[in-house]
C-alpha cells in the first residue's frame, strides 16, 4: 500500500511527536488522533474519546477507514486493546504489543522471569505475595542496602521505592501489601540495587526482526541536579555520548537480540515499540525494565532524530515485514525541555492562557497538557509542554532549547534549568 490512514491513539507530547513525524511521511493520506490534543489538531484530525475505550477506538477505525493504529500509552496495551482491534479488523495494521507482549511492562515479575530465562542481564531479584511475607523479609537480610522495592503491576510511575534503610524497607513492604498501590502491589519485586547511569534505548520490532531507534537519557526528577520528586519526565537529551558504539554493541547482542529471540520463543504478538530502561554498571548494560511503548519524554527528543519515513517502519512493524527497512539517524543532538504547571508533580492549577508558542522560531513546541479553551491555548495537564531543539553540539541543542523555553509563558510555569548539563560535563 502507498497511502495509509492513520490512527495515533493518546494524548501526549508522545503522541503528538509520533503524530508529527507521521505527518512528514509522503506515504501519508490522513492522518487521525484519539484523543490527540491541541498540537496534534494543527495536523491532524482529532477524534473525541479514551485511548482506554476499545469500542471508541474501534469506531473510529471503521469511520475513518483506518489502514494503520499507532497505539501511544501503555494502559490500553495492557488491558488488550490490540488484541481487540486485530480480532475485529483481521486486515488492520496495529503498531503495539498485544496483551501478553505488553506483560513485559503491566508486570514486573513476568519481565523479570523473561530476562532470567532468556540469558538478560538484570538485577538479581525475587518476588514475594502478602503470603510469602516472612520470606520477602528474609530476601532482604540478604541484601545491601539500599533496597529496591517493586509493586508487579503498573503504578503510573510510583511503584519503585528505594530505600536506605531496612527497617523502613520492611515497613513499605507491608504497606505495599496492604495496598498503597492498590492492586498493583499484591505482588512486589525485591531486587538488587543498580548503580550507574541510565539510558534508555527503543526499538521497534515486529516479533522477528528489530530497528534500533536513537537512544536517550531523560530527567526524572523535578528539581535541578536531579532533586526532589519523581515525575513523569522533565527533559531528555538523545544521543547519549557514553552510548557509544562499543556500549550499544554490548546492548544489541546481550540485551536487544536475546529479548526478540526470547518473544518469538515464547510466541508473544509482538509489532511494536518496546523501550529498554538500562543502566550502564561499568561499561556493561543491565535492564532496569521493559516498557512496550515509547518514553516520554524521550520520544520529543528521539523523533527530531530520525530522518527515515517512520510511518514506513511502523507499517512494517505491523505488517511483519521489518527485516527490509533501514532507519536513518540524524547525527544531530536533540535536547527537551519540559514546561509544566506550578506544583506539579504534586497539586497544580489549570486552565491559564499559554503565550509564545507562535515566536517560538528554531524548535518544535510539543504540546502535553494543552486544551482549548475558545481560541486560546491553554494549560490542562502537569506537564504542559515539550520543547525540543537540535543543534550540532548539545551545548547549542541546549542553549536553542532554553531560548525557545523563554519565548513561551503561563502563568505559575516551571521548568528545570540544568537539562543535559551533566552530560556536557562528561
Ligand atoms: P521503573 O519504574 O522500573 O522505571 O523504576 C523507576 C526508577 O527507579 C528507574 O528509572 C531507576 O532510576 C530506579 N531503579 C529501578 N530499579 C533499580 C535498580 N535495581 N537499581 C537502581 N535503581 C533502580
Ligand atoms: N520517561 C520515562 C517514561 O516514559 O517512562
Amino acid at each position: 500500500m502507498s497511502a495509509y490512514n492513520v490512527l495515533v491513539v493518546g494524548s501526549g507530547g508522545r503522541e503528538h511527536a509520533i503524530a508529527w513525524k507521521i505527518a512528514q511521511s509522503p506515504s501519508l493520506r490522513n492522518l487521525y488522533c484519539l484523543p490527540g490534543n491541541p498540537g496534534t489538531a494543527q495536523i491532524a484530525v482529532n477524534i473525541p474519546g479514551k485511548a482506554t475505550d476499545k469500542e471508541a477506538v474501534a469506531a473510529a477505525v471503521e469511520q475513518n477507514a483506518i489502514d494503520l493504529v499507532v497505539v501511544g500509552p501503555e494502559q490500553p496495551l495492557v488491558e488488550g486493546l490490540v488484541d481487540y482491534l486485530k480480532a475485529k479488523f483481521p486486515k488492520l495494521l496495529v503498531a503495539g504489543p498485544s496483551a501478553e507482549g505488553a506483560q513485559l511492562e503491566g508486570s514486573k515479575e513476568f519481565a523479570k522471569d523473561f530476562m532470567q530465562k532468556y540469558g538478560i542481564p538484570t538485577a538479581r531479584y525475587r518476588a514475594f505475595t502478602g503470603e510469602t511475607l516472612d520470606e520477602a523479609c528474609a530476601f532482604l537480610e540478604e541484601m545491601r542496602p539500599p533496597y529496591v522495592l517493586k509493586a508487579d503491576g503498573l503504578a503510573a510511575g510510583k511503584g519503585v521505592l528505594i530505600i536506605d534503610d531496612i527497617e523502613e524497607a520492611r515497613a513499605e513492604l507491608k504497606e505495599m501489601f496492604g495496598g498503597k498501590f492498590g492492586n498493583a502491589g499484591s505482588k512486589v519485586v525485591i531486587e538488587q540495587y543498580l548503580s550507574g547511569i541510565e539510558v534508555s534505548v527503543f526499538v521497534l520490532t515486529d516479533g522477528t526482526d528489530y530497528l534500533i531507534l536513537p537512544e536517550a537519557k531523560d530527567y526524572k526528577r523535578i528539581g535541578n541536579g536531579d532533586t526532589g520528586l519523581n515525575t513523569g519526565g522533565m527533559g531528555s537529551v538523545s544521543p547519549v555520548p557514553f552510548a557509544d558504539k562499543a556500549f550499544m554493541q554490548k546492548v544489541e547482542e546481550r540485551i536487544i537480540r536475546p529479548t526478540v529471540k526470547g518473544i518469538a520463543a515464547e510466541n508473544i504478538d509482538y509489532k511494536g515499540f518496546i523501550f529498554i530502561g538500562l543502566m550502564n554498571c561499568a561499561g556493561d548494560p543491565y535492564v532496569i525494565e521493559y516498557n512496550v511503548r515509547m518514553g516520554d519524554p524521550e520520544t520529543e527528543s528521539v523523533m527530531t532524530r530520525i530522518d527515515s519515513d517512520l510511518l514506513q517502519h511502523l507499517a512494517a512493524t505491523a505488517g511483519g515485514t521489518l527485516k527490509d527497512e533501514k532507519i536513518e539517524i540524524s547525527g544531530k543532538t536533540a535536547v527537551t525541555v519540559v514546561m509544566v504547571s506550578g506544583g506539579y508533580p504534586e497539586k497544580y492549577k489549570s486552565l491559564y492562557p499559554i503565550s509564545g508558542i507562535g515566536d517560538v522560531k528554531k524548535a518544535q513546541v510539543f504540546h502535553a497538557g494543552t486544551a482549548m479553551s475558545g481560541s486560546e491555548v491553554v494549560t490542562s495537564g502537569g506537564r504542559v509542554l515539550a520543547v525540543t531543539a537540535n543543534a550540532d553540539s548539545i551545548k547549542n541543542a541546549k542553549e536553542a532549547a532554553y531560548k525557545a523555553v523563554g519565548c513561551i509563558s503561563f502563568k505559575d510555569c516551571y521548568n528545570r534549568s540544568d537539562i543535559a548539563d551533566d552530560l556536557l560535563a562528561l
